[in-house]
């Protein structure tokens, strides 16, 4: 990542060799935890150029999906192939076939002359390779300790002399993952490099003849450890940002949509409340009218019946009212 004066160095990466790197990926579902690692796998197909790449554990595609679009983009001789139930474990929860149809409905047309989805266990498929012939395995099955030392070493025959092996969340430390912890055993092995965004994704040389460009951006990373991090991870938010601008633009279009005409209605509320709330002043400023011409009565009345020629007159209205009850 080094660019020292005078020009770069043996032990420098130049990323703006690799346009793929910026590449907006065309498959992104709503599982973040590896969009953030999409622009290493776009750069490690062009810089290996692997013969077969196998991924154990695909789900919604998004990390496969990847490989494949670098495959296809490049036009590299790769043969891919992804390993899944597609039924869930114990981390992603269990889920049901409609994930496996999405997924064929984007890779099918885009991606099937050279890549296979294969439904099955991982200690299954393996019987469905030479031993020797795996160049490029990224290992993102059940993430605890036990399995993912099951994986690495059932499939690890199966490796070529180019073979480079990830390991998808190596930061994660949480409920029973174990990643971080096989990591730390085999990362000793080969020439290796640790991001640390997007859950974490280990990268390790394990055959005999890795391919020079490969050696050299390891060499290049650990050089310039926390660079080469930052770098990766500012390419991977480009590439989480791009999913959320997706995902939220028909809402914000709905809302730019629905904005104005709720100002609208909210308009049109406003003044009938104001006509309402004029009507009920009214209506106050009335009954406070009628209410003072009661008063007055009243007062009026009162001091009828308290003045001095009322009760003078009293008995006469006394004899008058007896001869009304009479018949
Ligand atoms: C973490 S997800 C894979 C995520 C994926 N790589 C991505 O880009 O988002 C793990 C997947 O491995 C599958 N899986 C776990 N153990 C398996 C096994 N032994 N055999 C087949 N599939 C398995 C699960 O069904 C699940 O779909």
């Amino acid at each position: 990542m080094r660019l020292p004066t005078g020009g770069l160095t043996e032990m420098s990466f130049n990323p703006l060799a690799y346009p793929i790197l910026f590449t907006t990926p065309r498959r992104l579902s709503d599982i973040p935890s590896w969009h953030g690692h999409i622009p290493f796998a776009f750069l490690l197909m062009e810089i290996m150029r692997p013969d077969v790449f196998v991924e154990l554990g695909t789900f919604k595609g998004d990390s496969y999906c990847a490989f494949c679009q670098a495959v296809a983009d490049l036009k590299t001789a790769t043969r891919c192939h992804a390993v899944d139930l597609w039924e869930g474990d114990s981390h992603t929860g269990a889920y049901d076939s409609s994930v496996l149809s999405d997924l064929k409905a984007h890779h099918d047309p885009l991606y099937s002359p050279f890549s296979q989805l294969m439904r099955t266990t991982f200690d299954e498929a393996v019987e469905h390779f030479a031993d020797g012939s795996i160049d490029l395995l990224h290992i993102d099955g059940l993430h605890t300790y036990d399995a993912v030392r099951h994986d690495y070493e059932t499939w690890l025959p199966k490796l070529s002399d180019r073979a480079v092996v990830l390991f998808h969340d190596t930061e994660v430390r949480e409920r029973d993952f174990g990643v971080y912890a096989f990591w730390e055993e085999v990362a000793g092995k080969g020439p290796a490099f640790r991001f640390t965004h997007s859950n974490g994704l280990g990268v390790l040389a394990v055959g005999k003849a890795v391919p020079e460009p490969v050696l050299n951006f390891l060499a290049a990373a650990n050089a310039e450890t926390e660079v080469t991090r930052s770098f990766f991870q500012a390419l991977g938010e480009r590439v989480t940002l791009h999913e959320a601008v997706e995902r939220l633009t028909p809402e914000v279009m709905r809302y730019r949509h629905d904005v104005p005409i709720a100002r609208d209605r909210i308009a049109a509320q406003d003044a009938l409340i104001s006509e309402q709330n004029q009507s009920i002043a009214d209506l106050g400023a009335r009954a406070n009218h009628l209410q003072n011409e009661v008063t007055s009565l009243q007062n009026q009345l009162t001091s009828i019946v308290q003045s001095r020629s009322w009760r003078i007159t009293a008995p006469l209205r006394a004899i008058n009212g007896r001869f009304r009850q009479e018949p």
